[in-house]
């Protein structure tokens, strides 16, 4: 049994404390916010993860020094605007050899740093780090739906250790040392989803949401080995799998401020009306930019960008996407997407 804390009490904080608690180990999940933790401690359920109750072995806190002290294992699972504040607020409290895991999805806003970077960076070398991702709604991962993930880490033997501490009959997951490949499917597709609402919400069919995810994946791809990883990987759990739950599930909050998008509300009101975080709202600013530092074209992320941030109109910026110049699929000499 391991003494673990979940830092970050929305949804899938949640969802992760009962799978770690389910697993035998000895749960923490702490919350920022007293009146939210007295909720959960009271009520046994989070309001956004409606219908799943938390186990009475879960203990709840806001207190940093009951969550930090003498842990084995850190989950970072809060939203990503929030993930580097909790990286200071945990620097220098946890043991020198505790494992941290990021299941947060997202990259830096102004910085565009990975979780990883800025995992490492702020709690130095001591600690061992890995990113867990894939296509794992919180809402079905609480129900003990039958679901995959990846651990990543840059050291193997910290993935599989991540692997026998979260694996169980209902949660299965792989290993992999490509943490910027996992890193930037998690963030990434997210963007492409709001973009694949957007075009349900202009009324397009089957047929565009399958040219975004398609294309989506492509162009993350090419960000992916640009900065360092694999293009295998999106292929995997962290890229085309996450990619196909958060474009054509309705949990996906994600696609659902598209649709409110696509049909004329401006992007404010539209993640206001959906009433949670929209992580591809932040990552979309992070994909323009880091397309344009690193030179590699990203078409859809780039016209979700100016429909986002720019007030550009979704049809224009569908028209302007078909309009684009013809292109060969894929290179074959290569064995490479053509961006
Ligand atoms: N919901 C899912 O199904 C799911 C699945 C996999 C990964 N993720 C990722 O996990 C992360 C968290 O997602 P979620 O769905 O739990 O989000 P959420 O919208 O449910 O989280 C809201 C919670 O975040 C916490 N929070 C807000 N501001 C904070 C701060 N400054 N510091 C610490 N905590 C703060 C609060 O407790 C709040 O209740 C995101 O990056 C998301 O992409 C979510």
């Amino acid at each position: 049994m391991m003494k673990i804390t979940v830092f970050g009490s929305g949804g899938w904080g949640t969802a992760v404390s009962k799978v770690l608690h389910e697993n035998g180990h000895d749960v923490t999940l702490w919350s920022k916010f007293e009146k939210e933790a007295e909720t959960l401690a009271t009520a046994r359920e989070n309001p956004l993860l409606k219908g799943v109750a938390i186990p009475a072995g879960i203990t709840i806190t806001t207190s940093l020094r009951d969550a930090a002290d003498g842990i084995g294992l850190a989950v970072i699972a809060t939203p990503s605007f929030a993930v580097a504040e909790t990286a200071e607020m945990l620097k220098d409290k946890l043991p020198a050899d505790c494992i941290v895991v990021c299941v947060s999805k997202g990259i830096e806003k102004d910085t565009c740093r990975l979780f990883s970077r800025i995992l490492r960076e702020t709690l130095g070398e001591m600690v061992k780090l890995a990113s867990l991702s894939g296509p794992t709604h919180a809402e079905e991962v609480g129900r003990q739906v039958p679901t995959a993930c990846v651990v990543a880490s840059e050291d193997i033997k910290v993935a599989e250790q991540v692997q026998d501490i979260f694996m169980n009959d209902y949660l299965r997951v792989y290993t992999s040392t490509d943490v910027i490949g996992v890193e930037l499917g998690a963030a990434l597709k997210n963007v492409i989803a709001l973009g694949a609402g957007i075009s349900d919400g202009l009324g397009f069919g089957d047929n565009t949401i399958a040219m975004l995810m398609t294309r989506g994946l492509a162009e993350i791809a090419e960000l992916c080995v640009a900065l360092g990883g694999r293009k295998s990987t999106l292929a995997g759990l962290a890229g085309l799998g996450d990619l196909i739950v958060t474009c054509t599930s309705q949990h996906s909050r994600n696609r659902r401020a598209g649709v409110l998008i696509g049909k004329g509300m401006d992007a404010q009101a539209a993640m206001k009306e959906v009433g949670a975080v929209v992580e591809g709202y932040y990552a979309a600013k992070a994909a323009y930019e880091l397309s344009q530092k690193v030179g590699i074209p990203m078409p859809i992320s780039t016209e979700a960008y100016k429909v986002l941030y720019e007030g550009k109109s979704a049809l224009t910026a569908m028209k302007d996407l078909m309009s684009r110049d013809r292109k060969r699929e894929w290179d074959t000499a290569e064995e490479t997407w053509v961006g």
